[in-house]
């Protein structure tokens, strides 16, 4: 039987070099885009999923991820008292069950393997979803459902993955395709940041992933890979052979909210889709093209 999936673990660790000077003192995933941060569409997807309990990954100048997803008391009642209460209501909607998010200090950003190997006692024998907040999805279905459905109809680990241009895939993890079934692939192997014409193929793994807790005793080794880190993509690579090993051909659009240009992409994208301010929105946009 398989076990169902109820954990997520989020990183957010890292430094966001590419954001400095934004994120000197702010944490990159509490940037908006349109009005909410980046980690509240990371957990509004995974609830979507069925996820119900939360490990933040955190670092140095991190605390206002965990703020955020606290009761505001005072905000709550000031509110109440000026009568706003559909922004009251926004409020409650986010608001998590006490005892369901829990946090995990990664003391050195090591690399995105070393930061799940940090969330070791709270994944247990439980099969996780991961989540990294600066990858923006915008699907009808959440993203990490998808997966999570995948991961009912095959069983072990399951990741999301899209097709870059050949001359891009020195960027990202990249698959080795055993059988290439459509909307689900059967992988071979996996290899972070490969030199482009070394490359198994061009699909490569964004940041959505369904893994099994036995990666957590090949991340332990803390061996390092590409950039002197220690890499998630080779932790999960050792698992190919011994588990089921899926891509997921996931429906819809994902933003690189961690670079610049992404960032401000997802914007336009998310304001379009919002129907009170979409038709002012392209009205503007007009103006400077
Ligand atoms: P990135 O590769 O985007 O690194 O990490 P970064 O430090 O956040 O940003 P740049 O490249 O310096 O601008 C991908 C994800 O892995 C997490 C990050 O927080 C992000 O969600 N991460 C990375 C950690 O939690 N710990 C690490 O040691 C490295």
């Amino acid at each position: 039987m398989l076990k169902p999936l109820k954990k997520a673990v989020l990183p957010v660790a890292g430094l966001g070099t590419r954001f400095l000077p934004a994120t000197k003192a702010t944490a990159k995933e509490m940037l908006p885009v349109v009005d909410r941060p980046l980690i509240q569409y990371a957990v509004d997807e995974a609830r979507a999923a069925g996820i119900e309990q939360f490990c933040f990954i955190t670092g140095r100048g991190k605390t206002a991820i965990v703020e955020h997803f606290d009761v505001a008391f005072e905000l709550e009642r000031t509110l109440e008292m000026r009568g706003k209460k559909k922004e009251l209501a926004e409020l409650h909607a986010m608001q998590q069950e006490p005892g369901t998010v829990m946090t995990v200090r990664q003391q050195v950003p090591l690399g995105l393997g070393h930061a799940i190997w940090c969330a070791r006692e709270f994944i247990g024998d439980d099969p996780f979803a991961i989540l990294l907040p600066d990858d923006l999805m915008q699907c009808d279905v959440s993203c990490t459902a998808q997966l999570a459905q995948a991961y009912r109809e095959t069983g072990g680990n399951v990741v999301a993955i899209e097709e870059v241009p050949m001359d891009r895939v020195n960027k990202y993890g990249v698959i080795d395709i055993a059988e290439d079934k459509g909307r689900l692939v059967s992988v071979k192997g996996l290899v972070e940041k490969p030199p482009i014409e070394e490359a198994p193929s061009n699909l490569t793994i964004i940041g959505r992933y369904v893994l099994m807790p036995e990666v957590i005793g090949h991340l332990a080794k803390m061996e390092k890979g590409s950039g002197g880190e220690i890499q998630l993509t080779d932790g999960m690579a050792k698992l190919i052979g011994t588990q089921p090993f899926h891509g997921v051909r996931y429906e819809g659009r994902r933003f690189d909210c961690g670079d610049k240009i992404g960032f401000l992409e997802a914007q336009i994208a998310f304001a379009l889709k919002r129907p009170e301010m979409a038709a002012q929105v392209r009205e503007f946009l007009k103006t400077y093209v």
